[in-house]
């Protein structure tokens, strides 16, 4: 059932090139150089959008939110969809509603969705599981086809819920206007040869997640950092450490550090940031200093030919922007998991935690 990996959530991540190929399977049109989403043909291409979500989902959301904006100009809101559900609906003409969940059973999701629903205001469900909640009462649904996700820390569901919302940002930037074909061209082809580039790293990946493992294990707390699309990003890898390694881990868009947690930092509280090379690289490569002169650790994912000043680098192979995220999450997830086969924790099933959250 493992194929041969010792926990289901390993063999999840090394899924994620095959999710990837399903999720653009019959959906990319290299010819005429288009998306195809036929289950979003009933659907006027929206004004706005209004995420909801909870716990992966919801950092899926917000990667989504920065690549929405950026290809298809769509103002794009993201809510925790417990809170979602318990606030007055503010009605804005033109808004869809998109809800985010790779079960389809979340409770507080499926309140929110039921919530708008009620209203008869359109809901579009990004999902996995077939035939569940979410995607039996939403307007519309598109599938992640990710394959069943068993390990409670969700993995290959995340990386098929952001090519799909990297691909509603191509339809819609497409329907919009917003994108020259030459730009169309360039994503396209960049996605389409992403699965193989995955498929060589992983790995690689695998063995530096490891290495890291006997000196930072021992950490008890730690700070994740990004900006732009790696701030959701960060969010995600600290949920990852936190739900099954046990360590107290904090996501932070780095900018933000000097507002309040760098008094934290200090030689026993390692920094995971992500450093990518694009135009937020000098910023971040700021926030870091501050880090360093505090005495702080960090160990930082970036790309080849990038200057900084750290203890662990850990380069990925530059596919730029939001490409970088496909080889940031396995890296993340990889990380997270071995610190907690180190640890002796139990990977697959993390104690206090259910796959999917059916209560309140
Ligand atoms: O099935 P959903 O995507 O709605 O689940 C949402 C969260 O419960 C889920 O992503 C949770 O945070 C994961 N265990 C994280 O790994």
């Amino acid at each position: 059932q493992k194929g041969g990996y010792r926990h289901f959530m390993l063999k999840e991540i090394f899924e994620q090139p095959q999710v990837i190929t399903d999720c653009l399977a019959g959906r990319m049109d290299r010819k005429h150089n288009r998306v195809t989403l036929t289950e979003l043909e009933a659907l006027p291409t929206p004004s706005r959008l209004h995420i909801m979500a909870c716990g992966t989902s919801y950092h899926a959301g917000l990667w989504g939110k920065y690549v929405l904006e950026s290809l298809a100009r769509i103002p794009v809101n993201v809510e925790i969809a417990s809170e979602f559900r318990y606030k007055e609906l503010v009605e804005e003409p033109g808004t869809l509603y998109l809800s985010i969940s790779q079960s389809g059973e979340t409770a507080d999701t499926l309140a929110g969705q039921r919530m708008v629903r009620q209203k008869g205001l359109p809901v579009l469900g990004l999902c996995n599981v077939v035939g569940s909640s979410v995607a039996r009462e939403a307007d519309s649904v598109l599938y992640t086809q990710a394959g069943p996700e068993i390990s409670v820390a969700s993995t290959k569901a995340m990386c098929s819920q952001l090519v799909m919302l990297y691909l509603l940002g191509l339809y819609w930037g497409q329907n919009r206007g917003t994108l020259s074909a030459r730009e169309m061209s360039q994503n396209l082809l960049t996605l389409e040869t992403l699965p193989q580039t995955l498929t060589s790293q992983l790995p690689d990946m695998q063995k530096r997640a490891r290495q890291l493992c006997p000196e930072y294990s021992r950490a008890r707390s730690f700070f994740f950092l990004g900006r732009g699309i790696y701030y959701p990003l960060a969010l995600e890898g600290a949920l990852k450490l936190k739900e099954i390694s046990y360590i107290h881990a904090q996501g932070y868009p780095a900018g933000e550090l000097k507002h309040g947690p760098i008094a934290l930092i200090e030689q026993e509280l390692p920094t995971f940031a992500l450093a990518m090379q694009n135009h937020l690289l000098d910023k971040i490569g700021s926030n870091l200093m501050e880090v360093r002169a505090r005495n702080g650790k960090i160990i930082a994912l970036t790309n080849p030919g990038v200057e900084l000043d750290i203890d662990e680098k850990w380069e990925i192979p530059q596919l730029g922007d939001p490409l970088n995220s496909f080889l940031a999450l396995p890296a993340l997830q990889l990380f997270a998991y071995e610190m907690a086969v180190y640890l002796g924790k139990d990977v697959d099933q993390p104690r206090n935690l259910a796959k999917s959250v059916t209560v309140e």
